[in-house]
């Protein structure tokens, strides 16, 4: 067998074999294959397409490409949850405390932001003190005393996809429905939960901008993870504007408080709990997805996904003050309000254009090597649908560098279309995907 061989099988529209498949994955992580030689099959991969076993099977070889997590010690099914991405998504910090109070383990690991979307691992980091790194010991035992952990995901989980993704990057290879699901799903697989709930994000501030594309890529991903064994659900979600309010680390760890306080923003409180009831019920802590919901609700109107955090807070180093002090995050020192120019309605709000704004406010990093600003961010006062006045406030935008504020604010202006008729805000949950539906 030989890599030629098996370029050429790809590029005349051959269906590749398990071994091929694994003698490409182990021969790029292991520096035998060239890049030259994967990049022109991840082309030909491509413009051709994989079916759902050859999916699987590059799937499977790399989530064995690099180290797995053993998680078997800790009793339960713990359940992970994975959010393709998005803007103001600050989900998982909502999710993960109203699952674990409802007896769900889990652990969870996490990635930094990069480009217009948000990490949960950044986000974590705006909390003084917070530690998203820890050894497997802590890790695990956090997970059996609190009932919870979210960690940053080693190098070495699923090996194989670092160097892929960095080569499918500079490739024009990244955007192809199977060369995604394997590598999300590799690195899932490789991180040892039993089951997984994925949130696909669909429209302008989503990889997948259309609905269909994105509930394809559910489908496949749902295909996957039930090929390995695991219970998985995906939900179709809206991101053609920013989820809830805040957009920024600090800003949205406060917004995921608010929700778990009870007063948080509709739209992220609706999607947590859809979340998380499909979290408790894929942990078999309830008998439908819709008991789980009910769960979650009252494990958040009770107060114990709020008390659930501050644990999580205290257990990974951070200072749990910050629950009820605000002041405690870390502070931006300019200010910058953004006003409504015409009397109407928010026609959109243009979640890509306000993650990029967050960037260059200072949120976002353009290199992985990029120092963030974890007080920078936006505010947002209206959202799609509201009746707006002119000279009314649209956002706020904040950081500490009153250049990046003020180029920001121009950009937040720019993302907010301002129309004379009345809209309604597309639906935020638009489907639910679980295996065999
Ligand atoms: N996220 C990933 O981890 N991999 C992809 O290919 C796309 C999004």
């Amino acid at each position: 067998m030989t890599m030629y061989e098996i370029i050429e099988k790809k590029r005349d529209g051959k269906k590749l074999t398990k071994e091929e498949m694994e003698f490409f994955i182990q021969g790029y992580t292991k520096d035998e294959v060239k890049d030259y030689q994967a990049s022109a099959l991840l082309m030909a991969m491509f413009l051709k397409g994989l079916d759902e076993e050859e999916t699987f099977w590059m799937t499977d070889a790399m989530r064995r490409s690099g180290e797995t997590v053993d998680l078997s010690m800790i009793p339960g099914i713990k359940v992970d949850k994975h959010s393709t991405g998005g803007v103001g998504d600050k989900t998982t910090l909502i999710v993960a405390p109203l699952a674990a109070a409802c007896g769900v383990p889990i652990a969870k690991m996490s990635g930094r932001g990069l480009g217009f979307t948000g990490g949960t691992v950044d986000k974590m980091e705006s909390i003084p003190g917070f530690r998203t790194s820890l050894k497997p010991e802590e890790f695990l035992e956090l997970v059996k005393t609190v009932g919870m952990s979210v960690i940053g995901q080693t190098a070495h989980i699923a090996a194989a996809d670092k160097k892929l993704y960095a080569l499918r990057d500079v490739t024009a290879t990244v955007d192809n429905m199977s060369l995604i699901a394997a590598s999300i799903m590799s690195k899932k697989l490789a991180s040892g939960s039993d089951a997984i709930v994925l949130d696909v994000k669909t429209g302008d501030g989503a990889f997948m901008e259309r609905q269909e594309d994105a509930e394809a890529l559910g489908r496949l991903m749902v295909a996957m993870g039930e090929a390995a064994g695991k219970k998985t659900a995906a939900v179709i979600t809206d991101m053609n504007q920013p989820l809830g309010k805040a957009v920024g680390n600090g800003l949205e760890v406060m917004e995921a408080i608010d929700v778990l306080k009870g007063c948080g923003p509709e739209d992220i409180t609706e999607l947590a709990l859809t979340l998380a009831g499909l979290m408790i019920c894929a942990g078999e802590k309830a008998a439908t997805p819709e008991e789980g919901r009910q769960m979650a609700s009252e494990a958040l109107k009770s107060g114990r996904g709020l008390e659930k955090l501050q644990q999580f807070i205290r257990g990974q180093g951070g200072d749990d003050g910050v629950i009820r002090d605000y002041g405690r995050f870390p502070q931006a020192a300019y200010h910058r309000q953004v006003v409504c120019e015409r009397d109407g309605f928010v026609e959109s709000l243009k979640a890509r254009t306000v993650g990029i704004a967050s960037q260059h406010a200072g949120a976002g990093r353009q290199t992985k090597e990029d120092s963030i600003d974890l007080s920078a961010g936006i505010l947002l006062k209206r959202k799609v649908g509201d009746a707006v006045k002119k000279g009314e406030l649209l956002a706020e935008v904040m950081g500490n560098d009153p250049k990046k504020v003020e180029l920001a604010a121009e950009e937040v202006k720019r993302a907010f279309i301002i129309g004379a008729g009345a809209v309604t805000a597309p639906p935020l949950v638009k489907k639910v995907l679980m295996s065999g539906k």
